[in-house]
């Protein structure tokens, strides 16, 4: 896969996973340039099926919340809305502390903590945050985010805390595999493109294992890319489906 922007134009470092943005042992992140490249990818599908941004982006498997806030910061001025959710209420606790770094105030308060960790233990790494975390304030554009608790798998219950807001636009996941983290409950990429489907998703990207072969009569595949141990897909809404639903 190529990438559009150069690794300087990303603030990689002060978006780092555990420095500003919260973690927890067991959560995974997300490389910061490769989910810039793919929302900028989804959000050109959008644009030529004729939907200029602002967006509404939804990670239904966010873990603890770091890929949907890195794309906030990078990319808020295309957003309007942030929605996240996961099986796992740990993941979800840490994903409603991460979403919060999207406005001034939470992000405020995270500053404060690592001025405070600062004036405690005078470590080099809460230093670097707190420099980290002040560049970041640029970024921060008073996006509202909706963090919950869901089987994705559970289409009810995903369009039913989904449907107070303006429908979601694109999908971005990195969706359970290998070692460390697994489907749970049964649920694979087909279901989670059944759930997406039945709120009309526009455009869905998924980073998967790789070696794995699915696909959906939703959606259409837009493009397959390979990058390093993951396969990414990007999928949009079959027009016959999209047809049918409106016949
Ligand atoms: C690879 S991690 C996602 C990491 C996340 N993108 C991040 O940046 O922190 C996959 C997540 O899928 C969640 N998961 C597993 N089964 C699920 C299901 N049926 N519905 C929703 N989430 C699920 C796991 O709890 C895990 O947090």
């Amino acid at each position: 896969m190529k990438f559009a922007y150069s690794r300087a134009d990303l603030p990689s470092e002060d978006l780092a996973s555990g420095r500003v943005l919260f973690s927890r042992p067991g959560l995974t992140a997300f490389p910061v340039r490769l989910a810039s490249e793919l929302f900028l990818r989804a959000a050109s599908h959008l644009l030529r099926e004729g939907r200029p941004p602002p967006y509404h982006l939804y990670d239904p498997t966010c873990g603890g919340g770091y890929l949907a806030t890195v794309l906030g910061f990078l990319h808020g001025d295309q957003m309007r809305n942030i929605s996240m959710s996961d099986i796992s209420a740990e993941a979800v606790s840490n994903a409603v502390k991460n979403a919060d770094l999207l406005t001034p105030e939470g992000l405020s308060r995270r500053l404060s903590e690592l001025s405070n960790l600062v004036a405690q233990y005078d470590r080099q790494s809460h230093r670097a945050a707190l420099r980290g975390g002040n560049k970041l304030f640029a970024l921060c554009r008073h996006l509202p985010t909706n963090v919950f608790q869901a089987d994705v798998a559970d289409a009810n219950l995903v369009a039913s805390k989904l449907a107070a807001l303006p429908s979601v636009d694109l999908v971005i996941a990195d969706v359970p595999y290998g070692k460390q983290e697994h489907w749970r409950t049964g649920s694979h990429e087909p279901a989670l493109l059944t759930s997406l489907a039945s709120i009309n998703v526009a455009v869905v990207v998924l980073a998967t294992a790789k070696g794995i072969k699915f696909d959906h009569p939703g959606y259409e595949r837009a493009g397959k890319y390979r990058h390093g141990h993951r396969t990414l897909w990007l999928f949009r809404k079959s027009t016959l489906t999209a047809g049918a639903a409106k016949s």
